[in-house]
């Protein structure tokens, strides 16, 4: 019974063609959703806060070296996925390149981001919210003992989330577009408030850490390398970029999306990098315009973008940001939750995940059940647990994932030589090797307290593959004679 047991390609081809979701969404959707999920507290919170704790202007440069490593991670998602389009993306293709247990550490790496993401928005939107409408604090902010604004947004998005794709789009398009025409309205006005003051030194030169700082809080590269804590300078911009990072997780879900394409070998492809492409030309844009209109000492940490405004006169400006931050959080909200269900669904069509979790509402045509069970977890999570910190967790899980990613682009070219490639990464080994080292770079400017929180959830995902998923999987079943279908 080894755990290095492999799915077969041509079965997950088989599998999808005759799949039970829907193919509904069309290229423009998918860019849609992805614009959706990307852009959201990465750009509209993090860049402020980033700026001011360790990089000052650099933050810019943060979100262009964001922007390099995620571009490389989605040349790889868009080879796999438009020659494997699945619901279940990395999971499924380390399935059928690198072997079950790496799936199943990947599946669960995927949860958690989602999971944790899509908590840690659902509590930014309640307090966006409520500065909005002022509404009372102890019960939307982030001190509030139970967050219900959280648990209500959370409950409401899964509605739509089971009742079908085609909603679920609909819905995103439409949030979308405010939120994209927010980041417009920002660099538009916002260039006429630069000035090059703000601006200069663009990479303002290192200093320590101060005194208080915990060890837990450096970058796992500096406590390794036994340097001593620092911010700003080159090495603040890096730990900017690796906290950043978390602004552009989201595109790799769109990878899950395969099976409910129309057309996956094109569409996959044009949404992926398509959203990714707008997304890094919007952020770097709002990131440059936020520096240089407000000293970056200066910086809001709560609503960076909408007091920029409110402190050169521009209310106006400042409320119609805050209407958009909350606009574009719900729909990140939106696709994390339908992630969640096409991963869980994926993981229990395999076995490795209680079966009745994999299977798709009749009527609705979705996976009902492991959303609405995902859903309960993070409105506890939401409710409960104060999550600033772990937004870290958010980007070392999706960078571990595209390090696999990576990995399996030319372990499948040399498996599979014959497999229909629609989309081909340029220069395979290399630029998959490059890709993956540059995810593990970016890694190890999170700090330790995010990496030991990491290896726990690992450690745990490990427990329950050893003694539910290994017995429970498909493949465990399986004797030679009788194929997996
Ligand atoms: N990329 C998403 C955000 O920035 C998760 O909120």
């Amino acid at each position: 019974m080894s755990v290095f047991r492999t799915l077969d390609v041509d079965e997950v081809l088989k599998r999808q063609e005759s799949g039970e979701l829907k193919r509904r969404l069309r290229g423009r959707d998918l860019v849609g959703f992805g614009v959706g999920i990307i852009i959201g507290t990465g750009i509209f919170t993090l860049a402020g806060v980033e700026a001011k704790n360790h990089a000052g202007p650099a933050v810019t440069l943060s979100f262009v070296i964001g922007a390099v490593v995620a571009g490389l991670a989605a040349l790889c998602y868009a080879e796999l996925a438009s020659s494997v389009p699945t619901a279940g993306s990395a999971y499924t293709y380390a399935f059928a390149t690198l072997g079950e247990v790496f799936a199943w550490i990947i599946g669960w790496d995927l949860l958690l981001e989602f999971a944790l993401g899509a908590a840690v928005v659902s509590r930014g939107w309640s307090g966006y919210l409520a500065n909005l409408m002022g509404l009372p604090q102890d019960l939307f902010g982030e001190d509030a003992v139970v967050n219900v604004g959280a648990v209500v947004i959370i409950a409401a998005l899964t509605v739509v989330a089971v009742l079908g794709i085609r909603q679920s789009a609909m819905f995103t398009n439409t949030l979308v577009v405010v939120k994209v025409a927010v980041c417009v309205l920002v660099i538009a006005v916002g260039a006429f408030y630069v000035t090059a003051a703000n601006l200069t030194p663009f990479v303002p030169p290192e200093r320590p850490a101060e005194s208080g700082a915990s060890a837990l809080h450096q970058p796992v590269v500096q406590a390794a390398l036994g340097l001593e804590q620092s911010v700003y300078g080159l090495a603040g911009m890096l730990t900017a970029a690796a906290v950043v990072f978390f602004a552009y997780t989201g595109f790799e879900a769109l990878a899950n999306l395969g099976e409910e394409t129309r057309k996956p070998s094109k569409d996959l492809r044009v949404g992926i990098l398509g959203a990714l492409g707008v997304c890094a030309l919007l952020y770097i844009g709002v990131s440059l315009v936020l520096t240089g209109m407000v000293p970056f000492t200066e910086i809001d940490e709560g609503a960076p973008l909408a007091a920029a405004f409110g402190s050169v006169g521009q209310h106006w400006v400042s409320a119609l940001i805050s209407l958009g931050a909350v606009t574009g959080l719900t729909s990140v909200m939106m696709v994390e939750l339908v992630t969640i269900g096409r991963i869980g669904y994926a993981m229990g069509r395999d076995g490795l995940l209680p079966r009745p979790l994999g299977t798709v509402h009749p009527r609705w045509g979705t996976p009902h059940r492991v959303t609405i069970g995902g859903a309960v977890l993070i409105a506890l999570l939401a409710a409960f647990v104060p999550i600033s910190e772990l937004a870290d967790m958010v980007s070392i899980g999706a960078l571990s994932a595209m390090i696999i990613v990576a990995i399996a682009v030319p372990v499948l070219r040399r498996t599979r030589p014959d497999l229909r490639r629609p989309f081909r990464v340029p220069f395979s080994p290399v630029l998959p090797i490059v890709a993956a080292l540059a995810c593990l770079y970016l890694m190890l400017n999170l700090d330790v307290l995010t990496w030991l929180r990491f290896a726990a959830w690992l450690l745990l995902g490990l427990l329950i593959y050893v003694f539910y998923g290994r017995r429970h999987s498909r493949l465990a079943k399986r004797t030679p004679q009788q194929p997996v279908g």
